[in-house]
C-alpha cells in the first residue's frame, strides 16, 4: 500500500467564458495550498480541466458558425494561458470532452443502473420556440419560486440557495432569444438521490468533510426533507456525450463535469505511469475539492452520492470559499470591475493579486473584497516596503564579499522566525492564509527594525566597519530568505528570485530552519516594483464594457488611482486637544457584526442595527447612515462600535452603543471597516 497522498482539484471552468478576477480567488487559493503541501514534501497532485458540454457551448458555436470542438479548444488554450500567467500550476489540465471522461461516464452510469438508482420519467421542459432548442437551466431566467427574488437562473437561486426545476420559475424568459418559453414533454433520466439519504446524512454531518456552516446549511436546507430526484439527461439537440442505453438523450453537463476530475487524474496517471485506482479507489489518497459556494449542492450531495454508488473514493474534504466583491460591490462590466485575467496581466504583476487574496482568505465562506485602495496600499507597504526592501537595502553591500561564513549573532531574530514557521505552516494547512500573512508580516517588521537599528548604509561609509557590514547584511538577507520561504506558496517567483540572488534555491519548507552562510550574492536586480495606481486605473478603464447600464463613474477607483488628498477635511474639523493613552482606553471600541439592519420608516437619517459581539451578546444601535448605505450593504458586515457608551433613549428605542464612521454626513458617511480575520468582540486598540 502506498503512503498518504493528496489529490487536489479546483472547479472546472466553463468553456463559454474567460477567466476573471472572481474565478481567480479559487485557483489562487487552491494553488497556494498545493504549493504549500509540495513544499512540505507531501506527494500532491493538482488536476483541473475545462468543463466543455452543454447548451451554452452548442449555442455559442452555432453563433460563431464553427464546430464546438474548435470553440472549446480555443477556450481551453486561453484558460491555460491565463492560469500560467498567474503562476497557477496544475499537474494536469484536461477536458471533459475526452475519451477518458466518456469511458468513466459509462462505467459510473452502469454502476448507477446496477444499484437501481436510475429512474425514467417524462418531464415537461422549457423549449425556446425561436431558437428551436430545449432550454438548459442557465438559459432561463425568472423569479425564484421560493423567495421571489427576480432575475434568477433556472437551476438554483443565488439569493436563498434553493434548487428547483426551470419550469418552477415565475415569469420565465429564454435568455437565448428573449422569447417566452413553452413547455414540451420529453423522456428524462434521474438519479434517485433519496435512496442515499442515510449515507449522505452521515457523510455530510460527520464533521470531517465539510466546513461547519456548510454541514449546517445542508441539514437545514436539504436533509430535513426527501432529496429530490436529480435530472441527469437532456434531449437532443445537446452538446455532450450520448447516453448509450437511452437513444436521443445526452448526459447533462453537470453529470459529466465532476467525473472530469477523475478523467483528468486518469490522463495524468497515463503520463506518469501511475494507476488510477491508486488515486480514486484507495483509502490512502486524500481527495480535496476546492469550490465556490454557488456549487455546494452538486459537490456535497450529488457528487458523493454518485461516487459512493460507483465504488470510487469519497472526498476527504470539500473546501468552499465565498465570492469576490470589488470595492464592496458585485463585479460590474460597466464599471470595469469584472477584470479578465488577461487584462490584469497586461497592466499588473500576478504577485500583487496572489498576495492580496492570500491576505484576505480565511477558512470560512465569507466573501472577500478587493478594495482597490487597500490593494495598492497593502501590496506596496507589505511586499515592497517590508519584504523586498530587506534585500534592496542590503544585497548590494555584499555583492563582492558574499555572505559571512558563520552566521552572526542577531539577537535571536532568525531562531524566533524559525520557530514561527510551524504556526505559519499550520495556518496554511488550515486555509487561514490571512493569519499566515499576518505572522509573516510581523516577522518582516522585526527584520526591518533590525535594518533600521544597524543601518548598513552607514556602515558602508566607514571602512573600519566592513566586517560588521558583512555580518549585518548576512543577517538581513537570511531574514529576507526566511520570509521568501514562508511566502513561496503565495509568491513562487519571488522565491525563485531569492534563490538566484543568494545562489541557493528554495526547495523545501525546512530550508527556513537553517541560516545560509558563505554563499555568493548575485548582482541585485529589482525583485518587485511598487504598484503604480495609474496602472490599476488603466486596467479598470480597459475592462469597462458599454452595456445598458448608465455610463459608470468610478469615483473610488479614480480617487485611489491618483490620490491627491487636499487637506480640506482637516480644515473643516481641526484636530482635538491631545489626550493621554488612559483617556483613549476609556473608550471601549469593539469589532461587531451587523446581524440585522432595519429601516426606521419614521426617521429621516436613522437605521436600526442589531449588532453581535459574538455568542449571545447582541445589542441595538441606531445609526445615522440611512442615506449612505442600503439595508443589503449593511447586513452581515463587520463594523467598529463604541461598546461602553452610556445607552441613550431615543424616540424609536434604546440605542446601546455607537457605530463608528467618518465623513460629514448624509450620503457621505463611511463606516470604519476592519481587515478580514477580525472577529466580533475583539477590542480595537
Ligand atoms: O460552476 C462552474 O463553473 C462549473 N463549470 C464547475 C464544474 S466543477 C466540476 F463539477 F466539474
Ligand atoms: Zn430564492
Amino acid at each position: 500500500m502506498s503512503d498518504r497522498q493528496l489529490l487536489v482539484t479546483a472547479a472546472l471552468p466553463y468553456a463559454n467564458g474567460h477567466i476573471h478576477l472572481g474565478h481567480l480567488v479559487e485557483y489562487i487559493q487552491t494553488d497556494i495550498w498545493v504549493r504549500f503541501q509540495k513544499l512540505r514534501g507531501r506527494k500532491c497532485v493538482f488536476v483541473c480541466a475545462d468543463d466543455t458540454h452543454g447548451t451554452a457551448i452548442m449555442i455559442r458555436a452555432r453563433h460563431e458558425g464553427r464546430p464546438e470542438s474548435e470553440l472549446i479548444a480555443d477556450m481551453q488554450a486561453a484558460h491555460e494561458r491565463d492560469f500560467r500567467g498567474f503562476d497557477i500550476e496544475f499537474d494536469h489540465y484536461g477536458s471533459t470532452n475526452s475519451e477518458e471522461n466518456y469511458e468513466l461516464c459509462k462505467d459510473i452510469w452502469s454502476s448507477l443502473r446496477q444499484a437501481n438508482l436510475i429512474a425514467e420519467k417524462d418531464v415537461e421542459q422549457l423549449f425556446d420556440p425561436v431558437a428551436g432548442t430545449f432550454l438548459a437551466d442557465r438559459f432561463v431566467k425568472g423569479t425564484c419560486p421560493h423567495c421571489k427574488t427576480p432575475d434568477q437562473y433556472g437551476d438554483n437561486c443565488s439569493k436563498c440557495g434553493e434548487t428547483y426545476a426551470p419550469t418552477d420559475l415565475i415569469d420565465p424568459v429564454s435568455t437565448l432569444s428573449g422569447a417566452t418559453p413553452v413547455t414540451k414533454s420529453a423522456n428524462h433520466l434521474f438519479v434517485q438521490l433519496e435512496k442515499q439519504h442515510e449515507f449522505l446524512e452521515q457523510w455530510t454531518q460527520s464533521g470531517e468533510h465539510l466546513q461547519t456552516e456548510v454541514a449546517n446549511y445542508l441539514k437545514g436546507h436539504f436533509l430535513g426533507n426527501p432529496l429530490r430526484d436529480w435530472d441527469v439527461s437532456r434531449p437532443d439537440p445537446y452538446f455532450g456525450f450520448a447516453i448509450p442505453d437511452s437513444p436521443n438523450n445526452y448526459w447533462y453537463v453537470w453529470f459529466d463535469a465532476p467525473i472530469g476530475y477523475i478523467a483528468s487524474t486518469w490522463q495524468w496517471c497515463k503520463k506518469n505511469n501511475e494507476s488510477l485506482a491508486d488515486w480514486w479507489k484507495n483509502d490512502q489518497t486524500e481527495i480535496h475539492h476546492f469550490i465556490g459556494k454557488d456549487i455546494t449542492y452538486f459537490h456535497t450531495l450529488f457528487w458523493p452520492g454518485v461516487l459512493k454508488a460507483a465504488g470510487y473514493s469519497l472526498p476527504k474534504f470539500v473546501h468552499i470559499h465565498g465570492f469576490l466583491t470589488v470595492d464592496g460591490e458585485k463585479m460590474s462590466k460597466s464599471k470595469g470591475t469584472q477584470v479578465q485575467a488577461s487584462t490584469y496581466l497586461k497592466h499588473l504583476d500576478p504577485a500583487f493579486l496572489r498576495y492580496f487574496y492570500a491576505s484576505k482568505l480565511g477558512p470560512k465562506l465569507d466573501d472577500i473584497d478587493l478594495n482597490i485602495t487597500e490593494f495598492i496600499n497593502k501590496v506596496n507597504s507589505d511586499l515592497v516596503g517590508k519584504v523586498v526592501n530587506l534585500a534592496s537595502r542590503s544585497a548590494r553591500f555584499v555583492e563582492t564579499t558574499g555572505l559571512a561564513v558563520e552566521y552572526p549573532h542577531d539577537g535571536g531574530l532568525f531562531s524566533t522566525a524559525a520557530i514561527a514557521g510551524e504556526r505559519i505552516a499550520q495556518a496554511y494547512d488550515e486555509l487561514d492564509y490571512a493569519r499566515a500573512m499576518r505572522i509573516i508580516m510581523e516577522l518582516a517588521d522585526q527584520a526591518n527594525a533590525y535594518v533600521e537599528n544597524t543601518a548598513p548604509w552607514t556602515l558602508k561609509k566607514d571602512p573600519t566597519q566592513h566586517v560588521r557590514l558583512q555580518e549585518v547584511c548576512t543577517v538581513v538577507l537570511n531574514l529576507f530568505r526566511q520570509l521568501c520561504i514562508y511566502l513561496t506558496p503565495v509568491l513562487p517567483r519571488l522565491a525563485n528570485q531569492c534563490g538566484q540572488l543568494l545562489n541557493a534555491n528554495i526547495s523545501s519548507w525546512s530550508d527556513s530552519q537553517t541560516p545560509l552562510v558563505g554563499t555568493t550574492v548575485s548582482k541585485f536586480e529589482h525583485l518587485l516594483q511598487r504598484i503604480a495606481p495609474e496602472k490599476v486605473h488603466a486596467m479598470i478603464e480597459e475592462s469597462k464594457e458599454s452595456t445598458q447600464e448608465p455610463a459608470a463613474t468610478t469615483p473610488t477607483v479614480e480617487a485611489s488611482a491618483t490620490p491627491v488628498d487636499s487637506g480640506d477635511a482637516l480644515l473643516q474639523e481641526p484636530l482635538a486637544p491631545t489626550c493621554t493613552i488612559e483617556d483613549f482606553t476609556k473608550v471601549d471600541l469593539r469589532v461587531a457584526r451587523i446581524i440585522k439592519a432595519e429601516e426606521v420608516p419614521e426617521a429621516k437619517k436613522l437605521v436600526k442595527l442589531t449588532v453581535s459581539l459574538g455568542g449571545d451578546n447582541t445589542r441595538t444601535v441606531f445609526a445615522g447612515i440611512k442615506a449612505a448605505y442600503s439595508i443589503e450593504q449593511l447586513q452581515g458586515r463587520l463594523v467598529v462600535i463604541v461598546a461602553n457608551l452610556l445607552p441613550r433613549q431615543m424616540k424609536f428605542g434604546l440605542s446601546e452603543g455607537m457605530v463608528t464612521a467618518a465623513g460629514p454626513g448624509g450620503t457621505e458617511v463611511f463606516l470604519l471597516g476592519i481587515d478580514s480575520g477580525a472577529v466580533p468582540g475583539q477590542r480595537v486598540h
